[in-house]
């Protein structure tokens, strides 16, 4: 099987990033993790490309020309595949453009409900019954691309943010695996 030279964009913890590099040592898993992209320099997640020898950068997203840094990061790399894992800003089109339905992204929530950010606090605030967590391919528009895997749970009554983001993401690292391997079960 020839595995794809993924990149796993991450802005904090990284225990997806953790998941995908656990999973991707399986030899029949169909993605092989060949850079890590930071847009904080202090990302607890950088420690694991560190710990199992995967190239990672950072990068500043706050600079002007940041898109062709990751774009000449992709390009050296010979990244075919993008996964979004808790990467905190939005994606620029120049690089939807030039990885049309090759990036996909893990969000906290049943989408479409709750898109963007803070989405325990407003589904507790809404009396939601239940939670979830979607992967997702990216597009244009924030959190609004095709459904690839979802997965929920029925909020308890004690639930607070803390339980609820331990409880989503606990499903989030089945829903990420399931979904790429779903991606490329036929191709
Ligand atoms: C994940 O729970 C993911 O769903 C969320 O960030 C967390 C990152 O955790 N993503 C978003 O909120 C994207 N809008 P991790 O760094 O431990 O993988």
């Amino acid at each position: 099987m020839v595995k794809r030279k993924t990149c796993i964009f991450i802005s904090g913890q990284g225990s997806n990033l953790k998941n995908l590099i656990f999973r991707s040592r399986d030899k029949n898993f169909p993605i092989t993790i060949s850079l890590v992209i930071s847009n904080n320099k202090n990302a607890l997640g950088i420690e694991y490309a560190k710990k199992y020898n995967i190239p990672y950068t950072y990068i500043n997203t706050s600079c002007k020309n940041y898109e062709n840094k990751i774009l000449l990061n992709l390009k050296k790399y010979k990244i075919s595949f993008i996964c979004l894992a808790g990467f905190m800003k939005i994606i620029s089109s120049t690089l939807i453009n030039n990885y049309q339905g090759k990036i996909i992204n893990i969000h906290p929530s049943l989408l479409p409900k709750f898109k963007g950010l803070n989405t325990f606090s407003r589904m507790l605030k809404n009396k939601e019954k239940n939670a979830g967590c979607t992967v997702h391919y990216v597009n244009k528009k924030l959190d609004s691309g095709n459904t690839i895997v979802q997965k929920k749970f029925t909020i308890n009554r004690k639930d607070n943010e803390k339980i609820l983001k331990k409880k989503t993401q606990k499903l989030e690292y089945l829903a990420f695996p399931e979904a790429i391997i779903k991606i490329f079960r036929n191709n």
